[in-house]
């Protein structure tokens, strides 16, 4: 009899345990959801009892960087981890029932999944990777993950280049369902989400994330109203590579060419000193033809700069030319005039020699120290003679001629309203990129 009670209590515990195990499983929870046989209701229909209450969809986007940014194509290229959640009215239980289970998980296919697209996406199909599994908790709150390498659409403000900022939209909707059926949502306010992007941003490349702001709104299209979410993704270049690369160069382009005014005139050397220089800009141009699209809406600021700066030393090389072309007409006319008062300096000489060597040559043996004496005289008058002519010629070499005074003249103005205009550029141009 003992042997019996023993026997009934250990079947007793048995039946307890096994009772309890099976609700501990997740059989028991599939079971009790009707998902053991595949429910193919749950897949194609949207999951609400009541066919006129919208599905609230939240969708929650965190930036885990941006790749880059291409200004030519318009696009940024970014890497993102996108949340959805939702409610599904069938798949509830209470987490007591089943040993606390609070989250089950089940293969995507097995259910009905909100198609929300990104309007400004051109990636590549294949850049989506798709959680396989959407996560079940016991009120009925279904969530799903994905992550991709996102390229968007943007349209890019290059007018303040290399100092400017961007402003994105990233446009959530779905692809079918109107505002009647399907709403979109965020689950998380703007501040947190830019937090925890900033905490999970593994790269930014040359651009900081400034602010994200989020936005609900309907958008009306041809026949449907449509509700969207759009994330609104402020991001800030970080201009120092292209300062030290682009602007400074530039600027000291611009100082030489200021600079080179008072290398002397003599030769060629100034002119193709500035040809070098308009070179190197050119080169500049080039780097930055590379960079910026050709969007002629407004020109931006650097190109402005570019050009400026181009023009300043183009016309600084014509005016070189001009100035050596007019120096160079004064010389020729003063070598004329000096070439031929050499002539005849020489010529004198020869012909005063010429006298001296006949009156040595019939001089008497008694009368020879006076003749000394008045040959030295005509010698030292023919020396001061000399001298006063090689100094008046100085003098005349001293005075410039005419085309060299205008070409003088020419020179300093120029000299002056060119400093002017490079100061005025300057101060517009760093005007124009700090104010906002
Ligand atoms: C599962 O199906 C049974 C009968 O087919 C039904 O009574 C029960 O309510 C269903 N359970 C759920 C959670 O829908
Ligand atoms: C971004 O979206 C907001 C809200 O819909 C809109 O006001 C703004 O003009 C959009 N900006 C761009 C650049 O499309
Ligand atoms: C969007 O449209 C729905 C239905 O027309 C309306 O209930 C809802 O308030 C609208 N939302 C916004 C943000 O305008």
């Amino acid at each position: 009899m003992a042997a019996l009670r023993t026997l009934q209590f250990l079947a007793l515990i048995a039946g307890v345990s096994s009772s309890q195990f099976s609700d501990c499983s997740y059989f028991g929870l599939l079971n009790h959801l009707n998902l053991t046989s595949s429910n193919s209701l749950l897949e194609i229909m949207r999951p609400v009892k009541n066919w006129t209450d919208p599905t609230l969809v939240k969708v929650d986007m965190v930036l885990y960087g941006i790749l880059g940014l291409d200004e030519k194509s318009q696009t940024v290229t970014s890497h993102i981890w996108i949340t959805k959640y939702w409610m599904n009215d069938f798949l509830t239980w209470n987490s007591s029932d089943f040993c606390g289970i609070d989250e089950l998980f089940l293969p995507r296919s097995m259910l009905w999944i909100p198609d929300i697209i990104i309007k400004q996406d051109a990636s590549d199909s294949g850049t989506i990777a798709d959680d396989p599994w959407v996560t079940l908790h016991p009120s009925g709150l279904m969530v799903t993950f994905a992550r991709q390498r996102l390229t968007f659409t943007c349209n890019f403000n290059l007018y303040k280049f290399p100092f400017d900022v961007q402003q994105c939209n990233i446009t959530f909707l779905s692809m079918g369902a109107d505002v009647r059926s399907l709403v979109l949502g965020s689950a998380r306010n703007d501040s947190t989400l830019l937090k925890l992007s900033e905490q999970f941003m593994i790269t930014q490349g040359e651009w900081n994330l400034i602010e994200i702001k989020i936005v609900c709104t309907n958008m009306t299209s041809v026949e449907r109203n449509q509700s969207i979410l759009v994330y609104m993704v402020t991001l800030e270049r970080r201009p120092f590579l292209y300062v030290i690369n682009f602007i400074i160069p530039m600027v000291y382009l611009l100082v030489l060419d200021l600079g080179a005014f008072f290398l002397s005139e003599s030769g060629g050397d100034k002119l193709s000193f500035k040809v070098t220089l308009l070179l190197s800009i050119s080169v500049l141009l080039l780097i930055l033809k590379d960079i910026l699209p050709s969007t002629e809406v407004c020109l931006p600021l650097i190109a402005s700069l570019c050009v400026s700066v181009f023009t300043l030393v183009w016309l600084s090389v014509l005016e070189t030319m001009l100035v050596n072309f007019l120096t160079h007409l004064d010389d020729v006319c003063g070598k004329n005039t000096e070439s031929s008062t050499d002539a005849d300096r020489v010529i004198k000489q020869e012909a005063n020699l010429h006298k001296a060597d006949e009156e040595y040559g019939h001089v008497k043996p008694e009368e020879a120290p006076r003749r000394d004496a008045d040959l030295l005289r005509t010698i030292l008058d023919e020396v001061k003679s000399a001298q006063q002519k090689t100094e008046s010629q100085k003098k005349q070499k001293m005075k410039p001629g005419f085309c060299r005074k205008l070409a003088k003249i020419v020179d300093i103005l120029f000299f002056l309203l060119y400093f002017l205009a490079v100061l005025m550029l300057m101060t517009y141009i760093c005007m124009a990129w700090v104010e906002f």
